[in-house]
């Protein structure tokens, strides 16, 4: 804080390696965080491989079809196990020496480890040698996991956005929830730091300047900013089911008819950014890959099995193609302001009081993690 003003964190949380590995380690591992989407592998055998913070990754889909999380890591010489999404099988083979793991990590077979044709070694005892795991949890589609093990339970992490929802999609609209094929996925990889996406979407201050068509039907003056414990946003209360041609999708079958305009877009810090309206959800995980490049992942789940019918369609395609608009106009945001911390000329700046409030509840929830003290100006 500066004459009475709240400040953005200093340009070295956005510029370096090591700041970036520090918040691995201070954010990341010791709560829960979303790394992904459990319909990623749908099916028994399938695996997706995913880079999260510089961590290989794996979601394995085990034969009862639970979904595992692995360090996509062989136990022998650390090579990656497993490098493109699909299905597998039975088993997880190592392309370097065919080490070979079960889909519940076990390891199974280690070919010629005792030398040519001898697959086994004296003192090598191969269930000693599992996959290791990673603790996780699924909420709905989406895969959280916490990496240093020590988290509290997930359902007291998640208990306050599932309470906060119950007066919208009720207690039916999770189960509601589906992709369907030609709306669900949108994809961005930005040169970026993952606090400027996370950020930019905290704030409807830019709304007027960057998303000008969104501005007309979901006006900066129809938005509040709420704050919570873990999470904060924007709550919207001007949603409109009609826009676009024909018939609106289908609504959660819970929500309340008078709330069909309320839409909330908070951000579960530290990494996953959501909006929930009456007739879908959105969620998009930021992915961070380096301090400086992000990737931004995101699926829309539209509400209950009729409304993936054929003559949805078009309305979907259209859904799908706004999110995509929104998103892609906020590209240029937050490279931006990538860009801006290399200068001398800004080290932090100053948050608007009235705009800006809920980014400054991130700053110092994330501050308070890292330890930094923003109380001091960096120039001073
Ligand atoms: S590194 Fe995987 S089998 Fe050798
Ligand atoms: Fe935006």
């Amino acid at each position: 804080m500066i004459d009475g003003l709240d400040r953005g964190l200093p340009n070295r949380y956005y510029d370096n390696r090591q700041d970036f590995v520090a918040e691995r380690q201070k954010i990341f591992a010791p709560m829960w965080v979303c790394i992904g989407f459990a319909s990623d592998a749908p099916a028994p055998g399938d695996v997706y491989p995913l880079e999260f913070m510089e961590l290989p990754l794996l979601l394995v889909r085990d034969n009862d079809g639970g979904l595992r999380v692995f360090h996509n890591v062989c136990r022998h010489r650390g090579h990656i196990l497993v490098t493109k999404p699909g299905t597998l099988g039975q088993s997880l083979r190592c392309p370097y020496h065919s080490w070979t793991y079960a889909l519940d990590g076990a390891l199974l077979r280690t070919p010629h480890i005792g030398g040519s044709g001898v697959h086994d070694a004296s003192g090598f005892e191969r269930s000693k040698y599992p996959l290791v795991a990673v603790r996780s949890a699924l909420w709905n589609d989406l895969v959280f996991v916490n990496l240093d093990g020590e988290a509290g339970p997930f359902d007291q992490f998640i208990e306050p956005l599932e309470k906060r929802w119950a007066d919208l999609w009720g207690a039916s609209g999770p189960g509601e929830l589906r992709c369907a094929p030609d709306h669900s996925s949108i994809t961005f990889e930005l040169d970026t730091n993952w606090k400027l996406a996370v950020e930019n979407f905290l704030e409807a201050y830019h709304l007027p300047t960057v998303h000008p068509d969104l501005n007309t039907i979901s006006p900066l003056n129809a938005h509040e900013t709420y704050i919570s414990h873990h999470f904060a946003g924007q709550l919207a209360h001007s949603y409109n089911l009609d826009i676009g041609a024909g018939e609106h999708l289908p609504v959660f079958s819970d929500w309340p008819p008078q709330s069909l305009g309320e839409a909330e877009y908070p951000a579960l810090f530290p990494n996953t950014l959501l909006g929930l309206q009456a007739d879908h959800l959105f969620v998009m995980v930021v992915i961070p890959l380096a301090y400086d490049r992000t990737r931004e992942e995101t699926r829309l789940y539209c509400a209950g099995d009729s409304a993936l019918a054929e003559k949805y369609r078009p309305r979907r395609s259209e859904q799908h193609a706004f999110w995509t608009r929104v998103f892609q106009e906020d590209v240029s945001a937050v490279t931006g302001m990538q860009k801006g911390r290399a200068s001398p000329g800004f080290d932090g700046g100053v948050l608007s009081p009235v705009m800006d409030t809920a980014t400054a509840a991130f700053h110092r929830w994330a501050a308070e993690r890292l330890g930094v003290n923003r109380t001091v100006p960096s120039e001073s």
